[in-house]
């Protein structure tokens, strides 16, 4: 069995929904629950005996340890972290405390267990670490795209603090031999996608009549990966990466901001008109910056393609329809994670942008 961290969120819950479609082996999820955590995400797992979920926190070791003693993973997937860069920049310590400190204990209690494996299971054991693009920093128009040996320059308390967690993970490995994989991905979109990020507020805003706010000239470019392309990379480092070894994954999609939330509101002009008739595009608003605000992520993912084999199946265009009709079949979801914690963070980050 695997223990995946953070399986509730959106990316852990996507990958946690497809390991089940590929395999038999069971899972163990284990998440703190905080607003980016939805066990709906996991509903139609409710009574699979495949599946065991446990709330908890990366950094108690006392459960963490307990858990690697009853179910002895062969694997640990490490999805969970607080993962938001405007509520990193609202207040930065949960940031510090989940992906900085909790990784570390994580790798603690991870570390105790493997050293205690037979020979055998210690030499097949793997922690995968699950990271982003924003660690290397902000890229100019013409730079070339993000290497597995470009310096790390973080510029969010988000991307700083995933910067030190993989940092931590790759000592594990050179000090202790801990084998370690660590996967550094571009912005991913999809299905159980919490609207807060870009792709997701847009339609529901779009949807709800409300403002759909561009922050400064909406000319920031993102590298945009369908998240179940992100689950089937991570499967793939998992079962043919080399240990201690870093690999980027994108989806060699670079966007405009602008061009982004176009397009959201082009499919929803065609799948879900107005009532009015005008198109969706009429409630772009232009807002205040965000502070520090990266202007160019780009993935250079052709070592884990000659490595691996690994490679996106979905394009930008596919991915996109699917994840809006998504969004309009699954307007239930949508409503449940609004919650008076949604409101509160709506009120607090786009109040005073104008
Ligand atoms: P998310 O915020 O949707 O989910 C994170 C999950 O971790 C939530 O379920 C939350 O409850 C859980 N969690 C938070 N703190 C915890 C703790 N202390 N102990 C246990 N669980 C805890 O994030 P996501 O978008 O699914 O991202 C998952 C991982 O992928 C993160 O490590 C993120 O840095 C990385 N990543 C995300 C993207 C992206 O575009 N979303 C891109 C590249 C890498
Ligand atoms: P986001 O989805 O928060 O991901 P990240 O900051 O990790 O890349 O934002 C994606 C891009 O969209 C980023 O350049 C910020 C921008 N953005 C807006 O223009 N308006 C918004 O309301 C949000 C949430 C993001």
């Amino acid at each position: 069995m695997i223990l995946v961290t953070g399986s509730a969120g959106f990316i852990g819950a996507n990958f946690v929904l497809d390991w089940f479609a590929r395999h038999d082996e069971a899972v163990v999820g284990l998440d703190k629950l905080t607003y980016a955590g939805n066990l709906e995400n996991l509903a139609s797992l409710k009574d699979d005996p495949r599946h065991i979920f446990v709330r908890g926190d990366i950094g108690d070791a006392e459960l963490v340890t307990k858990l690697l003693k009853q179910y002895r993973p062969r694997a640990v997937i490490n999805f969970a972290a607080e993962s938001h860069v405007d509520r990193s920049i609202h207040g930065p310590e949960d940031f510090i405390q989940t992906n900085i400190v909790g990784t570390f204990h994580l790798l603690e209690s991870v570390r105790a267990y493997w050293s205690g494996l037979a020979d055998e299971e210690k030499t097949d054991f793997r922690f995968l670490h699950v990271s982003t693009d924003e660690v290397y920093g902000s890229l100019a128009k013409g730079d070339p795209a993000f290497s597995e040996t470009h310096r790390y320059e973080p510029n969010s308390p988000y991307s700083a603090s995933k910067a030190a967690s993989d940092h931590l993970v790759r000592a594990y490995h050179h000090t202790y031999g801990l084998p370690v994989l660590t996967t550094n991905c571009s912005n991913n979109y999809g299905p159980y996608h919490f609207p807060e990020k870009l792709i997701p507020l847009m339609i529901v805003n779009a949807l709800a009549g409300k403002p759909l706010p561009v922050y400064g000239d909406g000319q920031q470019i993102r590298d945009w990966l369908y998240v179940k392309d992100h689950c089937s990379a991570i499967r793939c480092v998992l079962e043919k990466g080399r240990l201690g070894e870093v690999y980027n994954v994108g989806g060699c999609n670079e966007k405009a901001n602008l061009d982004i939330v176009h397009t959201v509101c082009a499919l929803l002009d065609e799948l879900r008109p107005r009532a009015d008739g005008k198109p969706y595009r009429e409630q772009i608003a232009f807002v205040a910056d965000r502070p520090g605000h990266d202007r160019r992520y780009a993935i250079d993912a052709r070592k884990i393609e000659r490595e691996l084999g690994w490679k996106p199946a979905e394009t930008f265009e596919t991915g996109i329809r699917k994840t809006v009709q998504w969004y309009l079949d699954n307007q239930g979801w949508v409503n449940n994670v609004q919650s008076g914690n949604y409101r509160q963070w709506v009120e607090k980050n786009y109040a005073g942008r104008d």
